[in-house]
């Protein structure tokens, strides 16, 4: 995914230092170009030549080394980088970058970086100098400069503390690089809302109807068009996944409850997408206390719940573009097409439960996208490329309708 993408990562004295060896072999196996740039300091805690060995380039750290490829390194490389992560990022650096201190390999690099590639920096030190109201003050000015400061997360220090100051995990620093670099920012400046996961419905305090549903072709719809640029809401019901980062997640256990979520985040969307799998049915009253069993069977009553996606449709704002999904057993394409006109959308993917490699709790999919103009089949892919192409569906049905 980080495919001829460049990535400086800037790696200050601090213990922490360790974890961005795991951090640049994540984003080499994503096939990220990763030069790492050291500071004196950083090399008491991490040999140069374990980067050099996990990335296949040389680690910078003198300014002034002579077998360095280009004569002014600091400046070639910053006009090739398409991010910079300082981490982790002590007082000091933060100190001199926030005031314009230029003084060795490292911080000339950011410096020649600015304006030129989102700059993030993950400060890392002891909860006491992280509150150093200076070192805020630091930090806040990068921000007012554009530069992203990544929060350390809470938790046992090195020093023997436990409070704020730890670096984030490798995997988060990660997730921050991706967001800057993957992708074409197709979808920036739209809200996506997107439903995923089962909605549960209460028969008594300990029971309840719920379906096989495991969010995870929801959560990759959210996750693809936040790596696009939108800004995004993802209301879930229950899932098995964790949902994507850099999401707005909102929890609705019932089928009233996400009603009302996706109401009112419908309200300013610009594309709804509803992969949640939503109950029809829920129990026409909720026992208040445990249900006891009793001799010969149980028939429960069951009531309709709002069908959301055909609310959606009937309340479409102007420029907004509804995306539902139709999982079927049977007569896949001629349901769906009844779905898409009945419910008013601009598309419904289509998926049936009898194809193999689709449906609940795989990682692939294979699935139809019906629009009024006809279908297109997709062949198996990952959950993750088919909620690409379902968002390059709509990009393009967005097109279409502004032309
Ligand atoms: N859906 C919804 N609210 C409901 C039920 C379904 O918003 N109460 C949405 C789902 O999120 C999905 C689409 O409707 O996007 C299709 O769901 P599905 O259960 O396949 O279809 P139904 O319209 O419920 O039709 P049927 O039960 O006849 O298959």
């Amino acid at each position: 995914m980080l495919k001829g993408k460049t990535v400086l990562l800037g790696v200050t004295g601090s213990i922490a230092a360790y974890k961005i060896a795991g951090l640049a072999s994540m984003l080499v196996k994503q096939h990220a170009d990763v030069t790492v740039l050291m500071t004196q300091n950083a090399t008491n805690f991490i040999n140069p030549i374990t980067f050099e060995t996990l990335t296949g380039n040389k680690c910078l750290i003198d300014t002034f080394d002579r077998n360095f490829q280009y004569s002014v390194e600091h400046v070639s490389l910053a006009k090739r980088a398409d991010v910079v992560l300082v981490a982790p990022a002590s007082a000091n650096v933060i100190g001199k970058i926030a005031n314009g201190i230029a003084d060795d390999m490292l911080t000339t690099t950011v410096m020649a970086c600015a304006n030129r590639c989102p700059i993030l920096v993950a400060p890392a030190m002891n909860t006491n100098m992280y509150e150093n109201p200076i070192v805020q003050d630091n930090l806040q000015k990068l921000r007012r400069f554009g530069y992203t400061v990544i929060e350390p997360d809470s938790g046992y220090l090195a020093c023997g503390d436990t409070g704020r100051g730890k670096m984030p995990s490798e995997q988060v620093l990660f997730d921050w690089i991706q967001k800057e670099i993957a992708c074409e920012k197709d979808l920036h400046g739209l809200r996506v809302v997107v439903t995923a996961g089962a909605t549960a419905e209460k028969i008594d305090p300990v029971r309840f109807i719920t379906n096989h549903s495991t969010g995870k072709m929801g959560c990759a719809v959210a996750k693809r068009a936040m790596l696009r640029g939108a800004t995004v809401t993802l209301v879930c019901g229950r899932m098995t996944v964790e949902p994507p980062p850099f999401v707005t997640v909102v929890p609705a256990e019932s089928a009233a409850e996400m009603f009302e979520a996706v109401k009112s985040a419908a309200e300013s969307a610009d594309i709804v997408v509803k992969a949640a799998a939503v109950a029809d049915y829920r129990p026409k009253t909720v026992a208040a206390e445990k249900m006891k069993k009793q001799d010969g069977d149980l028939t429960l009553a069951l009531e309709r719940t709002t069908d959301i996606l055909a609310y959606l449709g009937a309340h479409k704002k102007t420029g907004q573009t509804l995306c539902g999904f139709a999982m079927e057993t049977e007569n896949l394409l001629e349901n769906a097409a009844g779905k898409l006109r009945r419910k008013n959308l601009d598309l419904i993917v289509a998926n049936s439960l009898r194809t193999p490699g689709a449906g609940f709790g795989v990682d692939t999919n294979v699935v139809t996208l019906l629009t009024a103009d006809g279908a297109e089949t997709l062949p198996l892919l990952s959950k993750e490329e088919t909620a690409d192409r379902i968002l390059d569906r709509i990009v393009e049905l967005r097109k279409e309708d502004k032309a």
